[in-house]
């Protein structure tokens, strides 16, 4: 087996994509800086098992600065999904963080590549970048007009990534991910919120009305699409990953109340800015292109992630739950 480079190797998908990787029996790199933008010691959990792995090396640097050159010298793969996550809260004086991890970062990326034709790219890209539209279901080529400060850095890092292939031959896949959910999910994010304030007996707030809708994707499903984008030795292109879980959040909501048992406080609030209001995946390219399929329903996937928050909960006596 090949060695392969994962950036962003102790986050939420990051993290289960190594394991994969390395269960498959990949040599991995893992990229990580360990951002504050949530806490370090979760992400550190979230690599417990990858790092006593004997084919993992944790390389805990900034993409910014290290020599990457050197890091992928060999790889066959680059996975790259670090980034500054987060589409409300990239307003304002943080989008210097968003511009320098999700486009600096993938430029930086892309010139190392140059060099090393070889190595593929599978970029990790996001549903944001179609901004608001009725033009259901979403479809690759659909006119792209980003609502969020976020959703414009990860259009401009797929376009670097396709001007790199038509400069300089880099090979890549891009995969624009619809809301990805599941164990280890971002604490920021809607399940997780929801989950720890019920766990907790906090209000969960709704942002809007409750009635915008979201094709969840369950994160062995975004793994496995990895993997797929990895062998795919077609076109230099775009995917849409979605789950085909397209509910609302009162829905959501609705199926969590059954799951977890009790009854949630819920308290309605603004609507966020960059926010759309529906996401819905057309994944005909992914099927007919990568061999994608879903795998996981809404129900066990929201079961899995409460199970996770629940076993956290006793391993630490229920005092870090909130805290992410
Ligand atoms: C998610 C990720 O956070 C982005 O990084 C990713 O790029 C994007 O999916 C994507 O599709 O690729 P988002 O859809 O906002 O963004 O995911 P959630 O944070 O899970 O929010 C889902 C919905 O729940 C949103 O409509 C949001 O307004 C709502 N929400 C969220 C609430 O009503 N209350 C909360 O406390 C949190």
């Amino acid at each position: 087996m090949g060695r392969v480079a994962v950036t962003g190797a102790a986050g939420f998908i990051g993290s289960h994509l190594s394991e994969r990787l390395l269960a498959d029996g990949f040599e991995v790199t893992g990229i990580d800086s360990f951002t504050d933008y949530y806490s370090p010691e979760r992400k550190r959990e979230h690599l417990a098992k990858a790092i006593g792995h004997e084919r993992f090396t944790l390389v805990e640097e900034d993409i910014n600065t290290c020599d990457l050159a050197g890091l992928f010298a060999g790889c066959e793969c680059v996975f790259h999904l670090a980034a500054q996550a987060g589409v409300r809260r990239s307003w304002g004086a943080e989008f210097n963080h968003y511009v320098e991890s999700n486009i600096l970062a993938t430029q930086r990326i892309l010139e190392a590549l140059r060099e090393l034709d070889s190595v593929k790219l599978v970029y990790s890209s996001s549903s944001s970048v179609y901004g608001e539209t009725r033009n259901l279901p979403m479809k690759e080529e659909h006119p792209l007009r980003p609502i969020s400060p976020y959703g414009a850095t990860k259009l401009s890092a797929e376009r670097l990534c396709d001007l790199y292939h038509v400069n300089f031959g880099v090979r890549y896949s891009a995969l624009r991910y619809f809301t990805v959910y599941g164990p280890r999910q971002r604490p920021d994010m809607a399940f997780s919120r929801f989950i720890m304030g019920a766990l907790n007996s906090d209000p969960l707030e709704i942002y809007g009305d409750g009635k915008q809708t979201r094709d969840f994707t369950f994160v062995s499903d975004a793994v496995e699409a990895n993997m797929q984008a990895f062998r795919y030795e077609g076109e230099q292109r775009v995917f849409n990953i979605g789950g085909g879980s397209r509910v609302s959040i009162l829905d959501v909501l609705g199926i969590m109340k059954r799951e977890l048992g009790r009854n949630l406080d819920i308290r309605f609030v603004d609507r966020a800015k960059g926010d759309v209001t529906d996401t819905w995946a057309d994944t005909t390219a992914a099927r007919r292109e990568l061999g994608f399929r879903t795998s996981v329903s809404l129900e066990e996937g929201l079961k899995a992630q409460i199970e996770w928050y629940r076993s956290r909960m006793r391993k630490t006596g229920g005092d870090t739950v909130g805290s992410g």
